[in-house]
């Protein structure tokens, strides 16, 4: 990793110091700071790690000034295209395509890990039945660490495994029930003989009175749908969840951490917040006035959909979701979507305009994914969780990376301090 002959220097207080720069196969070099302190005794001050490397990785690339994303070298658009989620599962958490017979027999691990343990159904009788999908999903999965002890010994190679594909393999039913359990109907065990999007679509509209016919057009759209959210290297609630890891963590309290990160709508809440938003504005005639909000300093609103800490010209997801957004309302004979119409004319009127494009803002993969997700069927409070089940590859792999590796060590930032410094105790009658 390290270009021997390639340091920075670094001058504190009068002293000079070198500082090593190691070269990555993609993206900018990175100075190793990790003995600044102790050589220089200062720390580096960087809120939102906007430019700070937290780990090494070789799972996913983004480039956003290229508007790339590359999972172990192979770009979003092709997966999306050519693969499924399954078999990204596979190259995410193993770090290459599989041969076919591989992948039959991960397809048969994951599918025969699906169903709960039965009483976890207890476990989510607890919850009101008005509560948020994604609080039931933090708990829920929080729970697994109660309900599968047999994998929770993060020290041993084969229970990492099974922790992994349990949680690959649970969380659509995991997902699914919370939103049996939100709506009042009553759970619908998974099947063995369906795929992994067409088992969740069938979880979470069949119902005991009708059986519910999977749609293959709609299973392939859900199916891309979790493949272009599986991972996107150290987001917040990735970095949440190799954070909590570092302290050596079970996995399940590991992933429960990231979903609670996801559910912001800074993160994965604005496929949400994105939905009510287009629903707010209603109608073509009034962007004007919700692209002026946006710019409005003293406004807090945001286009939600819009930016991206890292892609600076394009979302590749975000082009993917449009393009399924057009053919399942078109599939569903779903014209004139007054949702689809206010989308589309909203990122053309905020791409128009100097803001915007001076801040380098376009759509990202929330933008059309909520218009799909209702068309399905899925009310907004569903889309968050489907967000969290398809970044639960991304979650459990970069979590055994880091477990695997010997540079492992808790993350413990430092800080700014600008409080008081020493001072007395003042009794209650004195102050
Ligand atoms: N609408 C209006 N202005 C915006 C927006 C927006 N959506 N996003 C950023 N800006 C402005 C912001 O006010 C700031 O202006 P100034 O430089 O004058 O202070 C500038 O652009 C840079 O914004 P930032 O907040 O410093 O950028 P960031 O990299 O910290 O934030 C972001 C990235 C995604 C949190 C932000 O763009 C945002 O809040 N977007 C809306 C929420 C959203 O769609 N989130 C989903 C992200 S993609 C899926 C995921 O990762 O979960």
């Amino acid at each position: 990793m390290t270009d021997s002959n390639k340091t920075a220097t670094l001058t504190v207080h009068g002293e000079t110091y070198e500082l090593p720069v190691h070269s990555p196969t993609a993206g900018p070099d990175v100075i190793d700071i990790r003995k600044l302190y102790g050589d220089a005794g200062v720390f580096t001050y960087d809120p939102g790690f906007t430019s700070t490397a937290s780990c090494d990785s070789t799972i996913t690339y983004i480039d956003g000034e290229k508007g790339e994303l590359l999972h172990r070298g192979y770009p979003i658009d092709q997966l999306a295209g050519k693969s499924h989620f399954l078999e990204v599962c596979y190259l995410l958490l193993y770090g290459e395509l599989p041969q076919a017979k591989d992948l039959e027999q991960f397809e048969t691990t994951i599918t025969r890990h699906t169903m709960l343990h039965e009483q976890m159904q207890y476990f989510y009788r607890g919850f009101r039945r008005d509560a948020h999908p994604m609080a039931i999903m933090v708990g829920v999965v929080g729970a697994m660490s109660a309900f599968y002890h047999d994998s929770t010994d993060i020290s041993d190679p084969h229970q990492r495994e099974v922790a992994s594909h349990r949680l690959i393999a649970k969380m659509p039913t995991i997902a699914a029930w919370a939103f049996k359990y939100h709506t009042g109907q009553p759970f619908v065990y998974p099947r063995n003989d369906l795929d992994y999007a067409s088992n969740f679509l069938r979880m979470c509209f069949s119902v005991p009175a009708e059986e519910y016919e999977v749609n293959p057009i709609l299973s392939r759209a859900m199916d891309r749908i979790f493949t272009l959210h599986a991972d996107h290297e150290q987001n917040a609630s990735t970095s949440t969840v190799r954070l909590a890891s570092s302290s050596g963590a079970n996995p399940f309290a590991c992933i429960a951490a990231g979903i609670a990160c996801l559910w912001g709508p800074a993160h994965g809440g604005a496929n949400q917040a994105c939905l009510e938003m287009l629903e707010e504005i209603g109608s073509v005639d009034r962007i004007p006035e919700f692209i002026e909000r946006a710019k409005d300093k003293n406004d807090p609103f945001r286009l939600m959909g819009f930016g991206h800490r890292v892609y600076k010209n394009f979302d590749p997801r975000a082009k993917v979701m449009k393009q399924s957004a057009d053919e399942v309302l078109d599939l569903l004979g779903i014209e004139d979507n007054p949702k689809l119409q206010v989308a589309k004319a909203l990122e053309k009127q905020a791409l128009e305009d100097p803001y915007f494009a001076e801040k380098k803002l376009f759509p990202n993969v929330d933008f059309y994914s909520g218009i799909i997700l209702e068309a399905m069927g899925f009310p907004t409070s569903m889309f968050t969780p489907i967000f969290a089940l398809s970044r639960t590859v991304g979650w459990v792999s970069q979590w055994k990376e880091m477990i695997a590796d010997p540079q492992n060590k808790i993350g413990r930032p430092r800080q700014l301090y600008l409080g008081e410094t020493t001072r007395d105790y003042v009794d209650i009658e004195n102050r």
